[in-house]
């Protein structure tokens, strides 16, 4: 056992003890920020003249070497220390001696671990922040490509309007846009320094805390001691996108998994990312859409469980918060293993665009645009609607499509038919004389996928 305090104590910490209290077995996944945070805070003491130059370069290599070390594999994180703070401490104390006792000087663990979080939390946000990135760029190729490949929107998950591929697809666009938009406003406001607040009250040395701040590329330092040491709104607002980006792939994985079955047809999963049944033999099955739809419960669960954790907390620091670190932990890696697989998924998808044509035909996907028909011929919207109404029911006793329906059929239904009907309702006019901004018409859709190109090109990164 390995620990930073004792000097109060008589007797050695319970075994059990000591395990159910150390968070070094997950924390040591920040072992270069805790590093880099140290740095800082010793240039910044030497600064303030509360550490010599000397010690200051003596405690810079120390802790350089050390991080050499570990990166290299030559020097292990193990659990006979507490957490990674005693572990660095212990470390250099062992490799510079005494000027290594001085490294904690006005600063707590309080406000250490606040940091550390914070540095961990803005690398992973940019890391998942490029992985939208790349699904977006992957979406926008998508789009590009399919302007003209006609499939069948839905309602209720019932046939509704005729719509293009790279319309739906440009729904899923916006939503991950919003996701970035959204990763990025987190990032704006996490981005303050806590270091320096102390254990909760501050110190009496002379700290420079806004330099610290500039030194690990803050935009500023905190302004409240207690509030530094306690917030993990932070946590709790990202877990909050991070749960959303999981809802807007879990959408997006049904849609999949369901376009891929055989009875729709219009998507084929490649090889690469389907796996075999073990008994079945014709068996291919959407398994990377269905874990990134499972895996989403897992990203909701850790927000929930943050949230619960910090609910009856009084200020300040209180031990409960190491609960912190574990599902935020696990839900980076979640998020970012299934934006990665699903971008992947994604890419080599072969999508079927006469199976989407076929489907957007049967079905009367073109109702609405046989009603408006008779509207632009002056028939009531409401009066043309009870005429469609009964024209459908007769294709389905006919087993025809609207379309396939001879002019005297229609007449009978209605007298205000004429020819110019089947160019009014053809798959091709629903879809491209729908050209308000955000519809699904040709022209409307290149202007989109325009705006979206910008967009991308001017928010490149974090
Ligand atoms: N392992 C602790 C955590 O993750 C670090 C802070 C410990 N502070 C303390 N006063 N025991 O929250």
């Amino acid at each position: 056992m390995a620990q930073l305090w004792g000097g109060r104590f008589t007797k050695e910490t319970d075994q059990l003890v000591y395990n159910f209290n150390a968070s070094i077995s997950f924390d040591r996944k920040f072992y270069k920020q805790d590093m880099q945070g140290s740095m800082a805070h010793v240039r910044m003491l030497a600064k303030q003249g509360i550490l010599t130059e000397e010690e200051r370069d003596v405690i810079l290599s120390g802790i350089e070497g050390i991080l050499k070390d570990v990166e290299s594999g030559k020097l292990e994180i193990t659990s006979e220390y507490e957490d990674i703070h005693s572990f660095v401490e212990a470390n250099l104390i062992d490799r510079i001696g005494d000027p290594g006792k001085k490294l904690h000087t006005g600063r707590s663990r309080n406000d250490q671990v606040a940091l550390d979080m914070k540095l961990y939390t803005r690398d992973e946000v940019c890391e998942i922040d490029g992985l939208v990135r790349e699904l977006l760029v992957i979406l926008q190729r998508l789009m590009e490509e399919h302007t003209g490949t006609v499939m069948p929107g839905f309602t209720h998950l019932q046939k509704a309007q005729p719509i293009t591929l790279a319309h739906h697809l440009g729904a899923y666009f916006e939503m991950f846009k919003r996701d970035r938009d959204r990763l990025s406003d987190i990032y704006d406001r996490m981005n303050y320094c806590p270091l320096g607040s102390g254990a909760l009250a501050g110190t009496t040395y002379p700290l420079d805390r806004e330099y610290t701040a500039e030194l690990l590329d803050f935009q500023g330092a905190t302004l409240n001691s207690m509030d530094s040491v306690s917030d993990r709104d932070y946590l709790i607002e990202l877990l909050s996108a991070l749960s959303t980006i999981m809802m807007h792939l879990s959408r997006f994985s049904e849609e999949i998994i369901i376009w891929n079955t055989n009875e729709y047809r219009f998507v084929e999963i490649d090889d690469a990312y389907s796996t075999g049944s073990s008994i079945m033999p014709q068996k291919k099955n959407p398994d990377i859409a269905e874990l990134v739809r499972g895996k989403t419960g897992r990203v909701y669960g850790a927000l929930i469980s943050l949230l619960t954790t910090m609910k009856g907390l009084p200020l300040a620091y209180n031990k409960d918060m190491q609960e912190d670190k574990e599902l935020t932990f696990d839900a980076f890696d979640t998020v970012k293993g299934c934006l990665a697989l699903f971008t992947g998924m994604l890419d080599t998808m072969k999508f079927h665009k006469n199976q989407m044509a076929a489907s957007a035909r049967n079905g009367f996907t073109n109702a609405t645009d046989a009603a408006d028909y008779l509207v632009n011929h002056g028939v009531p919207f409401r009066d043309a609607h009870g005429v469609i109404g009964r024209l459908v029911l007769y294709c389905i006793e006919q087993g025809k499509a609207i379309e396939e329906l001879s002019l005297s059929e229609l007449k009978e239904i209605s007298p205000v038919f004429e020819e110019d009907v089947f160019e009014a309702i053809s798959m091709d006019t629903c879809v491209n004389k729908r050209l308000t901004l955000g519809a699904p018409g040709e022209k409307a859709v290149k202007q989109v996928i325009a705006k979206n190109k910008e967009w991308l090109e001017k928010h490149r990164s974090l």
